[in-house]
């Protein structure tokens, strides 16, 4: 895996970079259409250009038969205003004459359910005609626009995501097994397949899960994700093998996804592998700002959450690779942005990470499903609207702000979030079916430091081979623990870190498999604690924690817990563990390992991060004193440091400054002291 400084264009663009997915393949009739584009390009400082998606029919109208003379067209106009083409693979979406005349390429559904042509991401990622005919068009695409220079980055397909079906993926996910295990024993061991009569003579009569037959065996459930993944990830290797050989200097990027719902990253595949092979991160971010559900606050504290997953990732900035400049057409309601949201929401990335700022997409669609997705040029055609203008207000910010490219993140404390645990736990049956909510409990834990201004490292289970720049790592319900992660997490306290968990962690190990005698031994000597039960409660239930003479809330679930070593924070106020302990700390060589037993609100959370650990750990927080719901985020360059401030409420707020600092956006200086901040005013001040 390459650093960035590998890649000559990407490392030395001072630029924050300002665009968006550019489609001029639905306009190739419109020819005027082109000539608007490069004005207002220009017009909004836009710079860079997602081009070719899904152009595939546009660009191989009939098999063997290769058009590229309007994308030429495109890149010498993205070359001419000093732009970047962000060149995509056309492979997400595929021409009707492919399907026809090789059916092999269209997916078959878990019912076995073989899809016909259309949509989009409708393909088999084993079939090998696929791949040779997705090989061909990029090797083309490679060959021919080597030298160009409006050649930036590629983008490999877009938003990967499903799974297939069909002989051909069997056949693969049976030899990716075999790899796996070896024999077939194992295989039946390691899915405890003697339960239900679920044994396999051979691997041959495996069968990927379906609802329509095997849906039972856990550790088949799981394989079959990580094999998803494994398959996805090896399309895509096939999918730059020329790429790479062609133009090995330039970038390779991909774009991943979120889910605000979750809210976490989308989880139908675990990126934490993937993004081993990728140079440079981008995800698509859409909140939904304005909703009638939560603050304003708490969407963002989503977006900042994803945010900053996606940037500890590879521990650098990223590219917000799509965003709307307005509403989009997917939600169940579809807001347009007040004034003032379209500067806050890239302001809101900005802070924790993001380069580059770019839309889906830059000319709103004439017809087809979106064609009432927001853009940055509508129907209108006109630079006259109030959406253009706030993208031109944005392309201006970009511009003023510049200096703060390729600065970093610096976290002393991190949170895990692991998309297998989530597969793992989703699937178990048992505890409550509607309350699990792992997604937004670790959500929860990492608001606790968001709140506070302090910033976080989602992190993946790869990064607890070295924690050891963390003065805290918080795992949430981590249910799926496998013993190496165990014996990482043992070292990091060992070493004088300070880590805490909770109820739900180390039940199972990596084949989904419970640990046998009781809480794992490891995790008792680290927590000094044994988990001897874990009581689940109704919704409206509670439980209580009394905890430094307060009582808080527990709800959902309460770990009974029996004490080897820890001693003891706080206690159950009720039922058959009253008096027992929920809040457990325990000194383990130079460090600390905290457990807390039940879920709780976001008060208790708030106390005992903020009031205590982060209070006794000396966490590092930013200067400026802001009220609640105004984040304080800082990215650190050449020893200087740059503060994002943002105002996510509807009113207008207070600040105070420590000493006089620049705003970067309209380069006043700000004096010492208070300061006012409109409703969701933003600022970017340094020394
Ligand atoms: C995704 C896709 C885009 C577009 C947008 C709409 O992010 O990658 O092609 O469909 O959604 O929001
Ligand atoms: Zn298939």
């Amino acid at each position: 895996m390459k650093s960035t400084d590998n890649f000559p264009k990407y490392a030395n663009e001072k630029r924050l970079l300002h665009g968006g997915d550019y489609n001029p393949d639905q306009w190739l009739k419109y020819p005027n259409i082109l000539e608007d584009d490069i004005r207002f390009m220009k017009q909004v400082n836009a710079n860079t250009f997602s081009v070719g998606i899904f152009a595939w029919a546009a660009l191989e109208p009939r098999e063997g038969e290769f058009t590229f003379g309007w994308l030429d067209k495109i890149m010498d106009s993205i070359a001419s205003i000093g732009g970047n083409a962000i060149l995509a693979t056309p492979s997400a979406a595929r021409p009707a004459w492919l399907s026809q005349k090789y059916p092999e390429v269209t997916r078959t559904s878990h019912r076995r359910e073989k899809m016909m042509h259309g949509g989009r991401h409708n393909h088999c990622f084993s079939s090998p005609v696929y791949r040779e005919k997705v090989g061909i068009i990029n090797h083309k695409l490679a060959e021919r626009y080597k030298d160009h220079p409006a050649l930036f980055m590629w983008h490999i397909s877009n938003e990967y995501s499903g799974e297939c079906h069909c002989a051909l993926c069997q056949a693969n996910f049976r030899a990716w097994l075999e790899g796996k295990y070896g024999t077939i024993d194992a295989l039946n061991d390691a899915y405890w397949a003697a339960f239900w009569a679920h044994l396999y003579n051979d691997f041959g009569q495996v069968e990927s899960p379906s609802d329509i037959g095997e849906g039972w065996i856990h550790g088949l459930n799981l394989d079959w994700k990580r094999f998803t993944t494994y398959m996805t990830i090896d399309f895509y290797k096939h999918e730059i093998a020329p790429i790479r050989e062609i133009t090995p200097d330039v970038a390779i990027t991909n774009n991943f996804m979120g889910d605000f719902n979750a809210p976490s990253v989308f989880t139908g595949l675990d990126y934490a592998p993937f993004a081993k092979e990728i140079d440079v991160i981008s995800w698509d971010a859409y909140p939904p700002w304005h909703n009638d559900y939560e603050p304003t606050a708490h969407t963002a504290s989503k977006l900042a959450f994803m945010n900053d997953y996606f940037r500890t990732l590879k521990d650098a900035p990223f590219l917000i690779l799509e965003s709307t400049p307005s509403q989009v057409n997917w939600q169940p309601v579809n807001r347009a942005k007040r004034p003032g949201m379209h500067a806050l929401s890239t302001v809101a990335s900005l802070a924790h990470g993001a380069d580059v700022i770019m839309y889906f997409q830059w000319r709103k669609s004439r017809g087809s499903t979106e064609k009432l997705h927001g853009a940055v040029v509508d129907h209108d055609n006109s630079p006259e609207n109030r959406v253009f203008k706030d993208v031109e207000d944005v392309g201006q910010l970009l511009v003023n702000v510049s200096e703060i490219r390729h600065s970093r993140t610096i976290s002393q404390v991190a949170v895990m979030f692991d998309t297998e645990n989530l597969w793992a736990f989703d699937n178990a049956e048992g505890f409550s079916r509607n309350s699990k909510k792992y997604q937004q409990t670790v959500h929860a834990h990492y608001k606790a430091f968001w709140d506070a201004n302090i910033s976080v490292d989602v992190i993946t289970p790869d990064k607890c081979a070295d924690l050891s720049r963390y003065k805290i790592v918080v795992i949430p319900m981590q249910y799926m623990m496998t013993e190496k992660m165990m014996g990482e997490l043992q070292a990091y306290v060992k070493n004088g870190g300070t880590l805490v968990a909770t109820y739900i962690t180390g039940l199972v190990n990596e084949s989904d498999l419970m640990y046998l005698g009781g809480f794992p031994q490891k995790l008792q000597e680290l927590f000094g604690i044994a988990v001897t039960e874990t009581d689940t409660l109704y919704p409206s239930q509670r439980n209580g924690i009394l905890y430094e003479g307060k009582q808080y809330e527990a709800f959902d679930y309460c770990a009974v817990l029996d004490l080897c070593g820890a001693e003891v924070l706080g206690t159950y106020t009720s039922d058959f563990y009253a008096n027992g302990a929920a809040i457990t700390k325990h000194t383990y060589g130079k460090g600390t390992a905290y457990f807390i037993g039940a879920r709780t609100g976001a008060d208790f959370l708030a106390k005992i991060y903020r009031d205590y650990l982060v209070e006794s750990l000396n966490i590092t927080q930013p200067p400026i004193q802001a009220p609640p719901g105004v984040s304080v985020q800082a990215r650190i360059k050449e020893g200087k440091t740059y503060y994002f401030i943002i105002n996510y409420t509807e009113e207008k707020q207070t600040l105070t400054l420590p000493y006089d600092m620049r705003d970067l956006i309209t380069g006043k200086i700000i004096g010492a002291g208070r300061h006012p901040l409109p409703e969701y005013g933003v600022l970017i001040l340094t020394e």
